[in-house]
């Protein structure tokens, strides 16, 4: 396993030659759920993972985030390798991640319980300007179970940002949500990592939301993942997006060509598994 990055001192979040393999259930050969993936992104970027379910985007992101260890590959975040989960890395989930026993400025308050150098007050000032940035003036009292999924979500957003995490990683995290909410927090996680200069990896199924948010998206094959292919939508759409840009036909094009990568590969994985089971 290599101990050195390639090219960690040019990039901020580096995934190197990445590969996993889980044991079978009977210990007999591996499965190989990640096929020696590679990525280097730039701090602020915005990237999205797009592909079939099962495909690994899950298992990747966890190892970014340190929480499961690549059987071979390593990531290396400023240069430093990726051992293990810190603060630096801030994880947003699906399902909602927020402490039903604590109310939603004690939620986010939580994200700052390591940072001794903060005084109470300090800590007070940082998790309000995070409750107001993510939409949550008025409900500091209200307990999590009183507050609406997107609520919840957002909480989870704001104690990660409280948290002063580099880079987050968001695992679905609006696909419990209806499409009202949904495009609303898109909008609102566009314009916070803007302001923020935040790096983010964001997993979706939807094409529209991918697109909408990515600065560069990445369609992962069927297991063993790989990268089948890159779209530099930082190249095509402006920085600063609003909702009306669904609208547009650079966006239509755009949305249709990652449909048709998304199919593509789909088909191709089912093509594979009935050549496979006719053997
Ligand atoms: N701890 C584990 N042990 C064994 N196999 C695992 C483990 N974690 C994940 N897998 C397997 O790895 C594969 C990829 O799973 P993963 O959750 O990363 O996919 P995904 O792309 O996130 O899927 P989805 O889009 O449905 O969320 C699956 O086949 C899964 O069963
Ligand atoms: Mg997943």
């Amino acid at each position: 396993m290599n101990a050195q990055p390639t090219e960690a001192a040019a990039r901020f979040l580096l995934i190197d030659r990445v590969s996993k393999a889980f044991p079978t259930a009977h210990g007999a050969s591996a499965s190989l759920v990640l096929d020696e993936i590679s990525l280097a992104i730039n701090e602020g970027e915005f990237i999205v993972f797009l592909g079939p379910s099962g495909s690994g985007k899950t298992t990747l992101l966890r190892i970014v985030g340190g929480l499961e260890t690549p059987t071979t590959g390593a990531v290396f975040l400023q240069g430093e390798r990726v051992v293990g989960p810190d603060r630096k890395k801030g994880m947003v989930f699906q399902s909602y991640s927020s402490l039903p026993w604590l109310n939603v400025l004690d939620n986010i308050k939580f994200g700052l319980k390591y940072r001794t150098d903060l005084s109470p007050v300090e800590k007070d000032q940082i998790a309000r300007s995070y409750l107001a940035m993510t939409g949550l003036q008025g409900f500091e009292r209200y307990q999590i179970n009183r507050i609406s999924g997107g609520m919840r979500q957002r909480v989870a957003l704001a104690r990660t940002l409280a948290a002063g995490s580099q880079v987050l990683l968001m695992d679905e995290p609006f696909g419990a949500l209806d499409a009202q909410t949904r495009e609303f927090l898109q909008e609102q996680v566009l314009q916070i990592s803007r302001a923020e200069r935040k790096t983010i990896i964001f997993v979706t199924h939807d094409v529209e939301e991918g697109i909408f948010l990515a600065d560069r998206l990445f369609i992962f094959s069927s297991r063993p993942a790989r990268i089948v292919e890159e779209i530099r939508v930082a190249e095509l759409l402006p920085a600063e997006r609003d909702l009306d840009l669904k609208g547009s036909n650079v966006f239509f094009r755009l949305r249709n060509h990652a449909k048709e990568v998304v199919r593509a590969e789909a088909l191709r994985a089912q093509n594979y598994e009935e050549r496979v089971r006719s053997d």
